[in-house]
């Protein structure tokens, strides 16, 4: 009898503090990005947000602020290092500001002669080497997620570089792409993507440079009359964490969250192509602005206009590192 009192006490406590655990709140994962959500950014984390909750049971909840709606580019580094956030998928064009300017190597124009290369670069040493350089800043670096080739965009027409000559460009903060506007004789303008419609609009800025993806659901073609496939630069992403939140974490959620992310990141590089080339059909469509394809005589043009870039930041970037992406493209058969 008293055993059997002694056991029934020992479940109930079993039970309660089983259920305590059950009630536990959730670990909140704060996921803010700045594009909208029909993008392959976009996509790619709300399918982390999928995978995320379904592979820990609940026990980890990811909110995603999507379109700026939380913070603006520089704010959510910011808020990410402060660990008012935990996740963000930056550009890797906006790593400059925060002293890891070596990620500016994705914005040298025409590095990358194929999406090929690219993941050549960002799946190998390259990219691993890159994310150690975020530690130090508090920061953990989980994965790259792709976008695409960027269009040029203006009220002008732009076949030859010096179709350039005197537009203010905008650009994200990058002192790669500073140096490739003025190479073209634009003056860049550097501003947060929240800002770009408007400053478009109203002639703050003349055009800028972006993917189709972003150019359509942010409706820039709306406010560009022409837009250039020139495929000259490359726009990507760097998925980070706030590190200590990371390396704080229950090891076995760590791991699901792992297995979460390899599974949008998968899903987010394979939409990134058909993603584009919808918006830049939707675009076309549209009739609200001109889309020119550089032949290739003119893109020779464009690339021997632009290749001194690569040279002239050197000195920031790492002649090594440049180098070293440029040997990818070689292994690959590219000059
Ligand atoms: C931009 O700032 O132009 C874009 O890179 C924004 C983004 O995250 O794609």
């Amino acid at each position: 009898m008293q055993k059997t009192r002694f056991t029934l006490i020992a479940l109930a406590t079993f039970a309660l503090a089983g259920s305590a655990v059950a009630q536990q709140a959730p670990i909140v994962i704060k996921f803010s990005h700045v594009v909208a959500n029909d993008t392959p950014k976009g996509k790619g984390a709300e399918r982390f947000k999928e995978l995320a909750e379904k592979l820990t049971n609940g026990r980890v909840k990811v909110e995603v602020y999507p379109n700026s709606t939380l913070y603006k580019d520089k704010e959510e580094m910011e808020a990410l290092q402060l660990g008012a956030v935990q996740m963000l998928a930056p550009s890797v064009s906006k790593f400059g500001p925060l002293g890891a300017k070596e990620f500016e190597v994705f914005d040298l124009p025409y590095i990358f002669p194929s999406k090929a290369v690219l993941y050549r670069v960002t799946e190998g040493p390259i990219g691993k080497e890159l994310f150690q350089k975020l530690e130090s800043k508090g920061i953990t670096g989980l994965a790259y997620w792709d976008n695409g080739f960027k269009v040029m965009t203006a009220n002008r027409p732009m076949h030859a570089p010096a179709d350039f000559k005197g537009l203010k460009m905008r650009i994200q903060s990058s002192k790669v792409l500073d140096a490739q506007m003025r190479t073209l004789g634009a003056n860049p303008q550097m501003l947060a993507f929240s800002e770009v419609y408007q400053a478009m609009q109203t002639g703050v800025v003349d055009g800028g440079e972006n993917t189709p993806s972003n150019v359509y659901t942010q409706k820039m073609h709306e406010v560009q009359k022409h837009l250039t496939v020139s495929d000259h630069g490359y726009i990507g992403y760097a998925v980070i964490v706030n590190k200590k939140f990371w390396d704080g974490l229950p090891a076995d959620i760590r791991t699901q969250l792992e297995e979460a992310m390899r599974g949008a990141t998968k899903y987010a590089n394979s939409i990134s192509q058909i993603d584009n080339d919808a918006a830049l059909e939707a675009i076309k469509k549209s009739g609200k602005t001109t889309v020119y394809t550089l032949s290739d005589k003119e893109k020779a043009e464009w690339r021997k206009a632009l290749l001194p870039v690569q040279k002239e930041m050197e000195s920031r970037i790492g002649k090594n590192l440049i180098q070293a992406v440029n040997k990818e493209a070689a292994a690959l058969g590219y000059k």
